[in-house]
């Protein structure tokens, strides 16, 4: 069996009457997804999607200020065309969908790029009042190649999803609420307890009914191997862009300035 994940990066709850709580640990840079937090999340998958005691997953993020603000923009800034082509996000969210028992993204503060790509991948988003989701990656000179360009389209529709792909605005909680994005919305301090409810209806039902249901579901949807390897070569163009470099040393320098 797989070694226990123990990485600070990512924080395990004891699993709680079925209930696996996941807590990406990098508040300090609003849990940007590094590379360490990918390697940490793959850790996870590999040692519990096998568990039967395991019948909900629910994601968060630490601290109250996000999900995740998405990839980190130091580590993709640098990142060429042969990265793109491993699909380092893609892959990792590929295995968060297909998760064999329900999953549930837990929602404060920015999900914003990789970081709403993320939540996408969970079957359900419960949010905070203080939750805004957002796909900025075109203003970064690169596209939302993990998901974003499938699962937000399955999700809230074409139209929705285009406008948000091409401009980039953030969605807050009561919108994205609107708009089928997220699932449920209460004030941030009751955020928890309602994760705690909606995994606890799922986990009382019997797991392998549930299993089967999520398959189903996920069958539904239909196999989503090319829209990934469409977006991985696309990503791939972009990554080999002079402005995505322009676009994200802009970002770095904004930073780098302020500290
Ligand atoms: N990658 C790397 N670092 C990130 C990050 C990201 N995606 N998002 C936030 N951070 C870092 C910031 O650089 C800052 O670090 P510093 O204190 O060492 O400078 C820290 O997290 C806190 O963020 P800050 O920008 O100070 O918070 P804010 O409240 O002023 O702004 C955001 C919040 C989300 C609007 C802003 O951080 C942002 O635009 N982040 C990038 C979002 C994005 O484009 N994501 C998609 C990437 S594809």
């Amino acid at each position: 069996m797989a070694m226990v994940p123990k990485d600070a990066q990512v924080l395990t709850d004891a699993l709680h009457d079925g209930v696996l709580r996941l807590t990406l640990n990098r508040p300090e840079k609003l849990n940007a997804l590094d590379q360490a937090m990918v390697d940490a999340l793959h850790a996870a998958m590999d040692y519990y999607a096998g568990n039967p005691d395991v019948r909900v997953l629910v994601l968060a993020g630490a601290g109250d200020k996000a999900f995740a603000a998405g990839a980190d923009i130091a580590q993709l800034r640098d990142r060429r065309a042969a990265d793109a082509l491993r699909a380092i996000n893609a892959g990792l969210f590929e295995r968060i969908a297909a998760f064999p028992c329900p999953t549930v993204a837990a929602v404060r503060g920015f999900a914003l790029g990789g970081g709403c790509e993320l939540a996408l991948a969970c079957d359900l988003r419960v949010c905070g009042l203080s939750a805004k989701f957002g796909q900025p990656e075109t203003g970064l000179g690169i596209m939302a190649a993990a998901g974003a360009t499938w699962r937000l389209a399955a999700l809230i529709g074409l139209g929705r999803a285009r406008e948000l792909l091409y401009t980039g605005r953030l969605v807050d909680a009561q919108e994205a609420h609107a708009i089928g994005l997220a699932n449920q919305v209460v004030p941030d301090e009751e955020l928890d307890a309602a994760v705690s409810e909606m995994a606890g209806l799922i986990a009382r039902n019997d797991p392998l009914a549930t299993r089967l249901t999520k398959q189903a579901i996920r069958l539904v949807q239909g196999p989503e191997e090319h829209y990934r390897q469409f977006a991985s070569a696309a990503q791939a163009v972009c990554f080999e862009s002079p402005e995505k470099v322009k676009r994200m040393d802009a970002f770095l320098e904004r930073k780098k300035r302020r500290a």
